[in-house]
């Protein structure tokens, strides 16, 4: 366990002193037939059985199934809307604004950014080397006794690749905060998933979400793994019932297809490497960057033109041209045969 990491001197004063909401299903375990205690519609919903009664705030029977697929015990699971309620939450739990920062590694996922500066914490920047990858001296430079919260993203999101996994060890073993490795597109990557470290790194927390391989974007939900003292404090100040009823009965259905998703998987990085191999032919497309996602970032000639003439035909792809690191850069996500086949045809058509 490292040494280093000592949860108690990271969390914010104010959710120290924090009485957490109680809710009614919180106080009442056991069985009951006659529930008076929420306030709720007795007589049902119009729509499904159950939902006239509050979700269980915990989600236990969800986290139970998730469990079996992920092997990491429930207790060690926390679960929001979408993985960016999550992102938002190590921020309220562990940084006091205006006086704590934390660090992120551009290019990268715009959410850490925006949730740092609506909790009004600084961020410093340490920009990812030329390679993509992390720039540990700088990173070692970057990190005072504010810094609470480093996050990786590994598959990283606009460029593609995963991040070194020894480098990822070396700040989990020696920062005195909390290491996130978000890990949004792990399901396509050739790198292991960092949440079997968790036993080992008291600092480690882990996001994953439904949103991508599992095909759920529209469920929001997503799932933070870290030790039992993380998720108790981040459930002590989660909103009380932020997994709703629906969610929560869709998504432990939909666990009983680990057979499709992994076919979608291998699906997708197989198109994916058939659209590196037709990409590669265009003669204004310069570099193609190596991926381990569900999308590829191209650098071509006139890149924002490229993304104007193709909206034009109705295909939308994400225009990173402007990002700094990213000049004529545009990410492609990996669509199914049939829409890549379409987005190759006219591509090449602006070619001629
Ligand atoms: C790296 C990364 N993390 C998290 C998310 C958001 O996940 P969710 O839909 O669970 O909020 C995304 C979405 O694009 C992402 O790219």
């Amino acid at each position: 366990m490292g040494e280093n990491f000592n949860l108690n001197s990271i969390i914010r004063e104010n959710i120290k002193k924090l009485k957490p909401y109680s809710t009614a299903r919180d106080e009442f375990k056991g069985q009951a037939s006659i529930w008076l205690d929420a306030n709720e519609n007795p007589f049902g919903s119009p729509l499904h059985h159950h939902y006239h009664r509050y979700p269980d705030p915990k989600q236990w029977k969800l986290k139970d199934k998730i469990t079996q697929i992920k092997g990491v015990p429930p207790q060690n699971i926390i679960l929001g809307n979408g993985s960016d309620e999550i992102i938002d939450l190590l921020f309220r739990a562990f940084c006091t604004p205006g006086k704590d920062n934390v660090i992120v590694m551009p290019p990268t996922y715009g959410i850490y950014e925006v949730s740092a500066n609506i909790n009004d914490i600084e961020v410093k920047k340490v920009p990812l080397t030329m390679g993509f990858q992390m720039d540990l001296d700088g990173i070692a430079e970057a990190i005072d006794e504010n810094t609470k919260l480093i996050f990786i993203c590994s598959p990283n999101n606009p460029t593609g690749n995963s991040l070194f996994r020894e480098d990822v060890e070396t700040l989990l073993a020696n920062f005195k905060g909390i290491v996130v490795v978000d890990e949004a597109y792990i399901n396509y990557s050739q790198q292991k998933s960092f949440i079997q470290e968790l036993t080992e790194y008291g600092n480690l927390f882990v996001s994953q979400t439904f949103s991508k391989a599992w095909g759920l974007a529209g469920l929001r939900l997503g799932m933070g793994f870290a030790s039992e003292e993380i998720i108790e404090v981040l459930n002590s100040i989660k909103p009380p019932y932020n997994i709703n009823q629906a969610t929560q009965d869709l998504a432990f259905e939909a666990l009983d297809n680990v057979s499709q998703v992994n076919e979608w998987i291998q699906q997708t990085v197989l198109e994916r490497e058939k659209l590196v191999k037709a990409l590669v032919e265009l003669p204004f497309v310069q570099k193609i960057y190596p991926s381990d996602a569900n999308f590829i970032l191209v650098k071509m000639d006139n890149a924002h033109q490229v993304y104007l003439k193709l909206c034009e035909k109705g295909v939308i792809l994400r225009d990173r041209s402007q990002v700094e690191q990213l000049e004529d850069c545009i990410r492609i996500t990996v669509g199914t045969a049939q829409e890549n086949k379409e987005l190759v045809r006219y591509l090449a058509e602006l070619a001629l």
